[in-house]
């Protein structure tokens, strides 16, 4: 880390300043399911608050006190407007007069499976516009190393501003865990970098303001390649389970009971969970943004690869273990069986299905001949999403004892734990 100009040093002093005395003006980009906590978060700690989405629904909705997040109730959203702090908006002209951009757009893959930067790069652009000596960039998307150096910084500094000397640039990961009672934006230590001193002591004196541990790297780099890290982690130990399961299976052990055991080791393992198939914006995901990196300097993930490979095949190892039960203890074929799919969602007790297993599996089902049904108290009708198309505008059946019976077979592939499972085994029985 270098100090490139005193010009910024002095500007980050009237920074750090201005965080102390909560006069720091945040602006936020992207009020989705990382970007609207992040909002209340600063909310909570005494900023003002305004939130910039191309989306115009949800920023009426903001503006109207309703939420469009199922663990951020309306009454959150009621208290941020009441304090007076917030505010949100489709005109980003008012980029122009706040301190600190976060930017927390999406950062899919795109057909290809490749990264797609567009969000992050069509944010840049429009920052360009409004960009201000003094201010702080910082991008919390998940994304492969450089995008901060390679991706954004051309663009903001063909405004004539150089960052390190007329403005900041910092890149700090979110790690938000929807729906874990456990931990908040305020209690998981943020990741911060950058590639000056000045750069980085703005954007960790602004991040303490709201976390309780701020862990500063030594780059941008850096710092951008930490969350991948994290979510290659997740997605190699999960496809690990996930084959251990179908081995151990085939050998008659209890690949649960096995984990618990093992876990009661207190050093060198940590329990990962088989499952369906890997669900949500970030496991599925993120990992492919490093395969992708690695191609510019000649090098194969093989991990990620063979994991990716694992995880995705799971769905159709599900249907298969479900059509042999419904082969030995049924005596039915999958041809015309009614099927009941239990949770859309990617996890439990969140409202959100992006890349959800259960897709792939009421496709599988469908394509077998399955008349297929679902119930997800979260999810009562399944958006348009790409892949699956033809799956838009299915409803969530009703969960009563007469809807239940109507079904052959129940397969349960997101464990909400508002789903009353007693009356489905009592209609088992
Ligand atoms: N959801 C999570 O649990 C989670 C956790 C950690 C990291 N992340 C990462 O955070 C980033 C955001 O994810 P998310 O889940 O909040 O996505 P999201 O889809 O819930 O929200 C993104 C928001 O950005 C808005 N948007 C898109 N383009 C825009 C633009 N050009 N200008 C302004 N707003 C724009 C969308 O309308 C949407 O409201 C991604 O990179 C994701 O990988 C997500």
């Amino acid at each position: 880390m270098s100090t490139k100009n005193k010009n910024l040093d002095e500007i980050s002093l009237s920074f750090i300043r201005r965080t102390e005395e909560r006069k720091l003006r945040i602006g936020i980009v992207g009020m989705g399911y990382v970007g609207l906590p992040l909002a209340k978060a600063f909310i909570t700690a005494g900023f003002r608050v305004v939130g910039f989405d191309i989306d115009a629904s949800k920023v009426s909705q903001l503006q109207a006190g309703q939420t469009y997040i199922k663990h951020i109730p309306s009454e959150q959203i009621q208290e941020m407007n009441a304090t007076g702090l917030f505010s949100a908006t489709t005109n980003f002209s008012g980029l122009e007069v706040v301190d600190a951009i976060l930017i927390c757009v999406p950062t899919p893959l795109n057909e290809h499976r490749d990264p797609d930067l567009s969000y992050v790069e069509a944010t840049t652009k429009v920052i360009v516009k409004h960009l201000q000596v003094g201010q702080l960039i910082a991008l919390e998307s998940t994304t492969y190393p450089g995008t901060s150096e390679e991706i954004m910084l051309p663009v903001l500094e063909s405004s004539g501003l150089s960052a390190g000397r007329d403005f900041a640039i910092a890149y700090s990961p979110e790690r938000e865990d929807p729906g874990n009672p456990d931990f908040g934006t305020a209690t998981i230590p943020k990741i911060v970098g950058a590639n000056t001193k000045a750069e980085s002591a703005m954007a960790c004196a602004m991040y303490r303001a709201i976390v309780s541990d701020v862990v500063e790297v030594s780059d941008l780099k850096t710092a951008e390649a930490v969350k991948l890290t994290e979510n290659i982690f997740r997605a190699v130990n999960i496809a690990l389970v996930n084959e251990l399961k179908i081995v151990y299976s085939e050998m008659g052990i209890d690949v649960w009971e096995v984990i618990k055991a093992a876990d009661t080791k207190p050093f060198g393992f940590m329990a990962f969970y088989p499952g369906p198939g890997l669900g949500g914006h970030c496991i599925p995901i993120d990992p492919f943004y490093l395969t992708w990196k690695a191609k510019e300097f000649g090098l194969n993930t093989r991990f990620i690869e063979l994991a990716g490979e694992i995880n995705s095949k799971m769905p159709e190892h599900v249907i298969m273990q479900m059509l042999m039960a419904m082969n030995d203890k049924l005596g039915l074929a999958m041809k015309n069986t009614k099927v009941l799919v239990i949770g859309m969602a990617y996890k439990k007790n969140v409202d959100d299905m992006r890349e959800s297993p259960s897709l792939e599996l009421v496709e599988i089902l469908k394509k077998r001949g399955a008349e297929v049904s679902y119930y997800d108290p979260f999810i009562p009708v399944t958006p348009l999403i790409r892949e699956y198309p033809t799956l838009a505008g299915m409803r969530s059946i009703d969960w009563t004892a007469e809807a239940l019976k109507k079904f052959d077979v129940a397969l349960i592939a997101t464990d909400h734990c508002q789903v009353d499972y007693e009356l489905l085994s009592r209609i088992c029985r």
